[in-house]
């Protein structure tokens, strides 16, 4: 039998590869030479994508692919896969849910508490001699009796909740509805980002990225969180305007900012470099090994069960 023909736009760990490469006929889009004479020698034989949550697959790509039947994402966001050309022609889509949760929402946490007690900068100060110098380090603010808002209450924003009601912060929640069952019951429910910003001290961005949400926040928003205000952001650089965040860090009007994801990742706006009060991760809330693993595995499992004509695991809606 012949193995489908897969085209691979980025790298994955070698317990990945080794599986796909013996499953199926892999092209490896990310290390050709010239991606599109590659694309106009195997598109037409390409019958599933395989891709990564911050790679996607674009329009063009898509489009160079007649008899494409299934795109399967490494990563549960799947708003850089072109959609309507998938809705178009029928191409399936499926993305890897839940198994990252709890790690996405660890690093949301851990990003928010190493951002207001500042444990980069007091790591320096250890390390370059500042405290035998000039003693001790400048104090933080409180976490716990804080205000969290979480823009986007789906399983990371609530997985996130969960964590910092455990830490004694107070949670409200900005959402398409209201999620008066489980454990959000107990949470405010604020719809408006800006009067969430106003309510919060620490505002969470855990919304999956549309059309709709880009730059929600905003100068307004970010305005309203005010100069002890911070933003913490593991969803999509596009939710968040980073020229308004960078022009209200530089101007003192905004606390701080830990961010996890960046417009044009891995290449960042120079400005964050020297931005104030900010927190910068490498796009790694899902980042450890059990998550990744379980990410490679569902995605595959997910490939192995279209082409053996089995229901997919977790198709996108
Ligand atoms: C991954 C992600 O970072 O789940 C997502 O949407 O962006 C991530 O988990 C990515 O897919 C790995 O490169």
């Amino acid at each position: 039998m012949t193995k489908p023909h897969i085209l691979q736009v980025g790298s994955y760990p070698e317990w990945d590869q080794g599986p796909l490469d013996a499953a199926f006929h892999m092209h490896r889009w990310w290390e050709a030479a010239d991606p599109s004479v590659l694309l106009a020698e195997v598109g037409p034989h390409v019958r599933g994508i395989a891709t990564r949550g911050d790679l996607g697959a674009s329009e063009s790509m898509i489009a160079a692919c007649p008899n494409l039947e299934i795109i399967a994402v490494y990563g549960v966001g799947y708003d850089a896969v072109h959609m309507p050309s998938c809705r178009a022609r029928g191409i399936r889509v499926t993305n890897t849910p839940d198994v990252l949760t709890e790690d996405v929402a660890d690093i949301a946490v851990a990003m928010l508490l190493a951002l207001v007690r500042r444990v980069g900068p007091a790591e320096h100060w250890v390390r370059s001699g500042s405290w035998a110098a000039q003693g001790m380090f400048p104090l933080t603010r409180r976490v716990s009796g804080s205000r969290a808002g979480i823009l986007g209450l789906g399983r990371i924003g609530t997985a996130i909740g969960r964590r910092l009601q455990g830490f004694g912060l107070e949670i409200a929640y900005s959402a398409r509805a209201p999620k008066p069952e489980g454990e959000a019951a107990g949470w405010a429910y604020v719809p408006d980002p800006v009067a969430l910003a106003e309510w919060s001290n620490h505002l969470i961005v855990a919304l999956a990225a549309t059309p709709e949400t880009r730059h929600i926040v905003g100068s307004r928003v970010l305005e309203a969180l005010g100069p002890e205000g911070t933003v913490i952001n593991i969803s999509r650089a596009a939710n968040v305007d980073e020229a308004a965040l960078l022009d209200a860090l530089e101007g003192g009007r905004l606390g701080g900012a830990a961010l996890d994801v960046f417009e044009g990742e891995p290449i960042l706006n120079p400005r964050f470099l020297s931005a104030p009060n900010l927190l910068l991760q490498p796009h790694h809330g899902s980042g450890t090994i059990d998550t990744r693993k379980a990410m490679g595995q569902l995605m595959r499992d997910n490939l192995t069960a279209h082409f053996a004509g089995h229901p997919l695991l977790t198709p996108v809606p």
